[in-house]
C-alpha cells in the first residue's frame, strides 16, 4: 500500500488518503531550545540563521478536535521566521510555554523543538471531530493567524481575541515541514489557477496588506489615494503595491535599488523612489530629521501633493519620515518595525496637523477570504520570486534575513518539482502567465545580467 505521503504527491482521492496511514513522524525544519543562548552575545547582523535552523524528522502531533493535518506541498518564508531563528526580540519558546499552559491541547506545543513556518499550500489529510468546512482532499492554503473562535470578540474581529497568535511562529507544528497542524478556521480553498509554490507565497503578506489597505480595520483607501510603500519590492510591500493599483490608488514605491526599482515600475507604481537618494541606505540607520524634507519635495514634485497614507514596517530607520510626510488628516498603518522598535518623532506634526497612526496585525477569517478572493480573481498576483527545496530552507530564510531577495521566496515540501498543483489552467491562462510570473522573470533576467 502506499505511504501517505505518496497517496498526496500522486493526488489520491479521498477514500484513498483515508487508507493510508498516518506516519509516527515527519520531516521538518525546526529551531532548538538548547540554542536559545547561541546568539545572545552576537551583534544582530553576526546572527546568520542558517546556524539555527536545522532539518530532521519530528513526532507528528495527535490532532485536536478542531484541527487539520494538510499534507504540505510547498510553503514560504516570512520575516518572522528571521525573528524566530535569531531568537529576537526573545525565543519563540517562551511563547510555546505560556501557550502550553492552557489545556491539554496546547501542552503539545511546549516542546524542545519549534516547526517554524507560516505560510503553505498543501493537501487536507485527516480532519479532527469538530472540523465541519473541510475534508480530506480538499486543497488548501493556510491563514496563519490562530485565533479563539469562542471569544465573543472574535464576532467583531478575530485579530482582537486574547488568544490570538501566528502560527509557525507564537505556535509550533508551522509551514515548514511534510505535515502541518492548523485550525479549520485557518484554511481558505487554494486558487485553482495557481501552482502549490505559488498559492503557498501570498496569505501572510497579502492579508496583512489587505487589512492594513483596504479593511475597515485600517487605512480604508479610496480612489485617488496616493499612498507612500516602504520596501514595495518586499514581501508585504510587493501586494501593498498591488492593492492600491486595484483600488484605485496611487501608488508610491520606496527602494533601495535601480533592478527593483524596475520591477516597482513593471508592477504599476506611478512614482518609485530610490532611498538611496533621499539619505536611507542604511537598513538600521536613523532618521537624521532631513530624509522626511527630501522624499516629501520628491513626492510634491512629481505628484502635487503628499501621500495620504503610509504603508510602514520598517520602523525606527522610518517612522518619522512618515509621519511627517502624511499629508494634513493623513494616515500611518504600521505592522512592523524591522530596523528597531523605539520610533522618535516630533509628536506636533501629529497632532497639529490631525493625522492618525493606525497598528495593524495579520488578517481575521474574514480579510483573508477577501484577499483570497482577489487572488482568485486575477487582480492580484503571487510575488514570488525564487524557490528552494525544504532542505534549503536556512538558505532561503538568509537571504531574507540579508534583504538580498524581491517579493516571496518559496520552498517545495511534498511537491517534487515547481508548477503542479494547478487544476484550472483556462483560468491560469486567462490571467496570463506573463503576469502570474512577474517576479519570478524578473529575478531570472537580474541572476543572468550578474545583479
Ligand atoms: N504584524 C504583521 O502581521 C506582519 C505581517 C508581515 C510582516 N510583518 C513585519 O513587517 C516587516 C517587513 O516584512 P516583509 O515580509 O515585507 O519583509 P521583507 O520581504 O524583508 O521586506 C522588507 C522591505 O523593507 C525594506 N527595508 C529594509 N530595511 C529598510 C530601511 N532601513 N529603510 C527602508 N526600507 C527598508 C527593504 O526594501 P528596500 O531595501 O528595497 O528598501 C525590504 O524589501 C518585518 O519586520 C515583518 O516581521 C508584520
Amino acid at each position: 500500500m502506499a505511504s501517505l505521503i505518496e497517496a498526496v504527491q500522486h493526488g489520491a482521492d479521498p477514500s484513498e488518503l483515508m487508507a493510508c496511514e498516518v506516519p509516527e513522524s515527519y520531516r521538518a525544519v525546526y529551531l532548538r531550545r538548547e540554542d536559545e543562548p547561541l546568539f545572545r552575545d552576537t551583534p544582530r547582523q553576526d546572527k546568520d540563521v542558517r546556524r539555527t535552523l536545522h532539518v530532521g524528522e519530528v513526532p507528528m502531533p495527535e490532532l485536536a478536535p478542531d484541527e487539520v493535518l494538510v499534507a504540505v506541498m510547498a510553503s514560504a518564508v516570512n520575516y518572522n521566521t528571521v525573528w524566530s531563528a535569531m531568537y529576537e526580540p526573545i525565543s519563540t519558546f517562551r511563547f510555546l510555554k505560556q501557550f502550553g499552559r492552557q489545556d491539554r491541547w496546547t501542552a503539545r506545543h511546549d516542546r524542545d523543538y519549534q516547526v517554524v513556518g507560516s505560510d503553505a499550500a498543501g493537501v487536507v489529510v485527516r480532519v479532527g471531530s469538530a472540523v465541519r468546512h473541510w475534508t480530506p482532499g480538499d486543497h488548501v492554503v493556510v491563514n496563519p493567524p490562530y485565533i479563539d473562535e469562542q471569544d465573543p470578540v472574535s464576532q467583531r474581529d478575530g485579530m482582537m481575541t486574547n488568544g490570538m497568535l501566528a502560527w509557525g511562529f507564537e505556535t509550533n507544528f508551522g509551514a515548514f515541514g511534510d505535515f502541518a497542524v492548523v485550525r479549520g478556521t485557518q484554511l481558505v480553498p487554494k486558487p485553482p489557477h495557481l501552482s502549490w509554490e505559488e498559492a503557498a507565497c501570498n496569505t501572510l503578506c497579502l492579508g496583512t496588506a489587505y487589512r492594513m489597505l483596504i479593511s475597515e480595520n485600517g487605512a480604508r483607501i479610496k480612489a485617488g489615494d496616493i499612498v507612500l510603500i516602504w520596501g514595495a519590492a518586499g514581501g508585504l510591500g510587493s501586494y501593498a503595491v498591488q492593492l492600491v493599483r486595484q483600488a484605485g490608488g496611487i501608488a508610491v514605491g520606496v527602494v533601495s535599488s535601480a533592478d527593483k526599482a524596475d520591477l516597482m515600475d513593471s508592477l504599476g507604481c506611478h512614482l518609485v523612489i530610490d532611498r538611496n537618494s533621499v539619505g536611507l541606505g542604511d537598513r538600521d540607520g536613523d532618521d537624521s530629521g532631513t530624509v522626511w524634507k527630501a522624499m516629501g519635495s520628491i513626492i510634491r514634485k512629481e505628484l502635487g501633493e503628499d501621500p495620504h497614507v503610509v504603508f510602514e514596517h520598517v520602523g525606527k530607520a522610518t517612522f518619522e519620515t512618515s509621519v511627517n510626510v502624511v499629508r494634513r488628516g493623513g494616515t500611518v498603518v504600521t505592522c512592523g518595525s524591522s530596523s528597531g522598535y523605539q520610533h522618535a518623532y516630533d509628536n506636533r506634526y501629529l497632532w497639529m496637523k490631525l493625522k492618525r497612526i493606525i497598528g495593524s496585525h495579520g488578517a481575521n477569517i474574514d480579510e483573508a477570504w477577501e484577499a483570497n478572493r482577489l487572488m482568485r480573481l486575477g487582480m492580484v498576483m503571487p510575488a514570488l520570486s525564487q524557490v528552494y527545496t525544504l532542505e534549503e530552507a536556512a538558505e532561503a530564510t538568509r537571504s531574507v534575513q540579508l534583504n538580498a531577495h524581491e517579493g516571496k521566496v518559496g520552498l517545495l515540501n511534498l511537491a517534487d518539482a515547481e508548477g503542479q498543483g494547478v487544476t484550472d489552467p483556462g483560468l491560469r491562462e486567462q490571467v496570463g502567465e506573463d503576469r502570474l510570473r512577474l517576479f519570478r522573470e524578473h529575478a531570472a533576467a537580474s541572476a543572468r545580467a550578474g545583479r
